[in-house]
């Protein structure tokens, strides 16, 4: 009798456990957002652009989803009113990231990100653009906030076109970063020739995978991660921008969460409802481990590295390096390659300047600037689509 009740309270207690753990679980993937819609994925949607009847907007809805600096999407969009096939492009002020990006070098690669994805999808869809950068001046260095404000970095002028099919519009809807570790395969001479091809009479794309290079570059790659790992106003910035669960990412569409992790399905609701169960875990600490492990497991599987190099820093550079280092992303997609930016030991704070000087001094020697340093390779995994913000947020009057 006492042996058979000893064993009915143990079935009690293992049941209760279980159903208090099925609880807690169901608690942390609730509060990461289970079930909640996901607002901020609509523009991969690939009916998403064709829901604008104005081409301008249809087109910024394709330059949207762009690679851009700390996922800031810093554009802006006005509508010519005079002229409806006439659109400008103005860098947001409003979403600079000055610690990382102290003279916003990146932010100007973004705009051309921007820019070449327009391009594409205009040729694609029956748009051609013609892109002219900086057309109202280069801007005021010394009042740059507000020089971005009244300077378009670029005007875009559409024409009507029999809509060309071009491999490379398809490769707009892969996500542009895979964080992930790649396979050991070398690039073939075929997809070096086409990366390499990626150049401007003062802008140059160079493939390196000699196993020197790939030590030399993944050594500056990691140091420098390592250093911004303890740069804590660097970390702050990004870390103010990491959205914690599916509601922040709902309301705001843009910075970083898990999915850049390459993290998604029930352990994406899982990682994000612990962290806002427990925000504590979510310190200054952790970030720093995690960036450095995460970094080291990148770099560690990494056959290639691409460069894109300007002669001179000008803006104008700037802007092409990023239209460049788009269409580098998308032929590397339609290659089957996967492409993530390590851009630390070019970043221009000062704790970086032993990086940012070494790194230059051994692949730039005579005097250019490396804009774009960048792991290239096979990927082992395909990654989810990061957040983006509604086109119609990006127009302005
Ligand atoms: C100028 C520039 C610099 C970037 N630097 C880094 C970097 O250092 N590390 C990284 O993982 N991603 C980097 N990225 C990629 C962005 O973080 C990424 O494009 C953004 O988060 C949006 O994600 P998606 O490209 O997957 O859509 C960079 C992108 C650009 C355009």
């Amino acid at each position: 009798m006492k042996r058979k009740g000893v064993k009915k309270m143990i079935i009690i207690s293992i049941s209760s456990f279980i159903i208090l753990i099925l609880l807690a679980l169901a608690a942390i993937l609730l509060a990461g957002g289970l079930f909640q819609n996901q607002t901020y994925l609509q523009p991969w949607n690939k009916n998403y652009a064709a829901h604008f009847k104005d081409p301008r907007i249809r087109l910024a809805a394709y330059g949207l989803l762009a690679a851009n600096g700390h996922n800031m999407q810093p554009w802006i969009i006005k509508l010519d009113k005079d002229d409806p096939m006439t659109f400008y492009l103005y860098a947001d002020a409003s979403r600079m990231s000055p610690k990382a990006d102290p003279y916003a070098r990146q932010m100007m690669v973004t705009q051309g990100t921007f820019l070449d994805y327009v391009a594409v999808a205009g040729q694609s869809i029956g748009y051609p653009a013609t892109i002219t950068l900086f057309p109202d001046g280069s801007y005021n260095e010394q009042q740059l906030a507000q020089s971005m404000s009244v300077k378009p970095v670029a005007k875009i002028t559409l024409k009507r076109a029999q809509p060309q099919q071009n491999p490379l519009f398809r490769a707009i809807y892969i996500p542009d970063t895979n964080r992930e570790p790649y396979k050991s395969t070398k690039l073939s001479s075929a997809q070096i020739d086409a990366l390499e091809a990626l150049n401007d009479s003062r802008i140059e794309t160079k493939i390196y995978q000699d196993k020197a290079d790939v030590k030399a570059l993944g050594k500056f790659a990691l140091d420098s991660a390592i250093i911004e790992a303890d740069t804590r106003r660097v970390m702050d910035e990004a870390g103010a921008i990491f959205r914690a669960n599916e509601s922040q990412k709902n309301k705001m569409r843009y910075g970083f969460s898990f999915e850049g992790q390459g993290t998604s399905g029930f352990k994406l609701y899982f990682m994000q409802g612990l962290i806002t169960l427990f925000p504590s875990l979510n310190n200054a600490k952790a970030s720093s481990d995690l960036m450095i492990q995460s970094t080291k497991a990148a770099l560690e599987h990494t056959p290639a590295y691409a460069m894109i190099s300007s002669d001179d820093n000008s803006r104008v550079s700037q802007v092409k390096s990023g239209m460049i280092y788009s269409r580098l992303t998308l032929t590397a997609a339609s290659l089957g390659l996967a492409a993530q930016p390590v851009s630390q030991a070019l970043e221009e704070y000062p704790e970086m300047n032993k990086q940012y000087t070494g790194i230059h001094q051994s692949y730039a020697p005579k005097g250019q600037t490396i804009q774009m340093l960048v792991r290239i390779g096979t990927p082992t995994k395909n990654v989810p689509q990061s957040m983006r913000r509604d086109v119609m947020e990006l127009v302005r009057d």
